[in-house]
């Protein structure tokens, strides 16, 4: 088995469950790489996983660390109800100019609160603002900050609330001692995850067209 066989079984995947145009992401997509945003998203069946936890969880209130061009936000958002909300954290102008424009025409601009800045900045203000009882949150900003967003959050997600953080396995670098500092973050995380009791979590390795990393999910005690 090598990264053809990946590959393959993902073109599949899209193209049994995913056959039906998705007009809203398929646009998102297209206006974020003529717009020369980078192609670091989360692919289609990850971002129906972020949508299918998020409905999984009722969400009302949705926190998520890197907008892009808003393609995880889009698929988020709209598993809120009307009076819902997802905020979303970015620090690139230029991103942020190009997510909202895929938000608004994906008629999602009423749920989605999108804060440009270093999202550690962010987090004090959001703070102040009395922000919290998130019922998921997704971490997938700048990957050396992931043990610091995911202690943040943990604070302020409600019992049963799900967290999610992307890109934790690295290709491997996560066991690598020689590892760059955004793997070496990784490590980190899971030795905080291990003394964090308020939590249950699991991390999961995948393949797919994007090669190979993994997610950590927790959910928090009840
Ligand atoms: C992997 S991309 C997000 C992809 C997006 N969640 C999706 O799947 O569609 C990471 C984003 O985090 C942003 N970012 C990097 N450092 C950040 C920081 N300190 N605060 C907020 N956002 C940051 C980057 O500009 C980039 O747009």
């Amino acid at each position: 088995m090598n990264e053809d066989t990946y590959t393959a079984v993902d073109a599949f995947v899209l193209s049994t469950l995913f056959a039906d145009p998705d007009e809203s992401l398929e646009a998102a997509l297209a206006d974020s790489d003529a717009a020369g945003l980078p192609q670091i998203q989360v692919t289609a069946p990850q971002a129906r996983l972020l949508e299918i936890l998020c409905r999984a969880v009722d969400a009302r209130r949705i926190l998520e660390f890197g907008t892009l061009g808003g393609y995880s936000t889009i698929a988020m958002a709209r598993a809120l109800p009307a009076d819902g909300l997802l905020t979303t954290l970015e620090f690139d102008p230029d991103h942020a100019e190009v997510a909202w424009a895929n938000i608004e025409r994906a008629g999602l601009a009423d749920m989605v609160d999108l804060r440009v800045g270093a999202a550690l900045e962010t987090l004090t203000l959001l703070a102040s603002e009395g922000a919290g009882n998130f019922d998921f949150v997704f971490i997938d900003a700048d990957k050396i900050n992931t043990p610091a967003y995911f202690a943040w959050a943990v604070d302020r997600t409600r019992p049963g609330g799900l967290i999610f953080a992307d890109n934790v396995v690295r290709g491997g670098g996560i066991v690598d001692p020689d590892g760059d500092d955004a793997s070496a973050a990784q490590r980190t995380f899971h030795e905080y995850l291990a003394e964090e009791s308020r939590v249950t979590a699991t991390t999961i390795q995948t393949v797919g067209a994007k090669g190979y990393d993994g997610f950590t999910l927790a959910v928090v005690g009840e």
